[in-house]
């Protein structure tokens, strides 16, 4: 069996706003698990407290990136937010097609399609969003809606390159819920993504990629959520926001996949 590196990834969207609140989180989590190298760890700030994020995880193992890209490198895309000030702070990942970009910002399949591509073109990492829209147990239809997602967004990617992207599932009805889906769901549901995956792009790329969950990710529901071996960590949101929180979200995924 492949090994694949567990891993722990933070979004705090548009909540942390303020400069020193945003830099004072990131120096809090990586006092408390900064040194950690069996977790691969990242983090995605509010984009206008990047640069500050930056600076605070410079030499630290906690990555960090942006949530969105533009389409291109560079010119007339006003109000965008280019890859290459990410790459000059130091950035590693790319959060490309989250549900509140494609659903409240008219993202398409081909816009992601784009960012994917430059991201890995620039060498950096994309972690790439899926998720059916709707709870449903028929898993056929939620096969072919997240098989149909992979196959547009990652279609300009050559298989060798693969390897590197970083699939979050994450459910659309389960993001910003009360709940996660259960560890069950979660479980299917990797299964027949890492199925989709070998079905697309061939069993070597599928083994190697990293699928992980998000949606109301707490350090109560982590440990079961991550105990199938489809489901490679987990993407954190509101539930992280306490630094303590998220040191216990990373030190479960830590003891599960060891
Ligand atoms: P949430 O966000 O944990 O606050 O639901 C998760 C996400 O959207 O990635």
């Amino acid at each position: 069996m492949t090994k694949r590196k567990p891993i722990v990834g933070m979004s705090l969207k548009m909540y942390h706003n303020l400069l020193k609140k945003a830099a004072d989180f990131a120096e809090n989590i990586n006092q408390l698990v900064g040194e950690e190298e069996e977790i691969e760890q990242f983090l995605f700030p509010g984009m206008g407290t990047l640069y500050p994020v930056s600076l605070k995880l410079k030499g630290s193992m906690i990555g960090f990136g942006s949530q969105n890209i533009a389409p291109a490198a560079n010119g007339a895309y006003t109000g965008e937010f280019s890859i290459e000030s990410l790459v000059d702070m130091g950035g590693s990942y790319v959060e490309i097609g989250h549900s509140e970009r494609r659903s409240l910002f008219h993202e398409t399949d081909e816009m992601i399609a784009d960012k994917v591509q430059l991201t890995i073109e620039s060498g950096l990492i994309p972690v790439l969003c899926i998720g059916e829209p709707k709870e449903s147990t028929n898993f056929e239809w939620i096969k072919s809606f997240l098989e149909n997602q992979l196959s547009m967004d990652l279609q300009k990617i050559a298989k060798e390159k693969l390897k590197t992207v970083i699939i979050a599932y994450e459910p659309v009805w389960a993001i910003g819920a009360a709940n996660a889906a259960s560890a069950e769901h979660v479980a299917k549901i990797h299964t027949l993504i890492r199925e989709s995956l070998s079905n697309l792009f061939g069993t070597e790329a599928a083994e190697k990629m990293r699928i992980i969950y998000g949606g109301s990710v707490s350090k109560d529901n982590v440990s079961a959520i991550v105990l199938n071996e489809n489901v490679d960590g987990v993407f954190v949101g509101r539930f992280g926001h306490d630094p303590k929180n998220y040191q216990a979200i990373v030190e479960s995924v830590k003891t599960i996949k060891k």
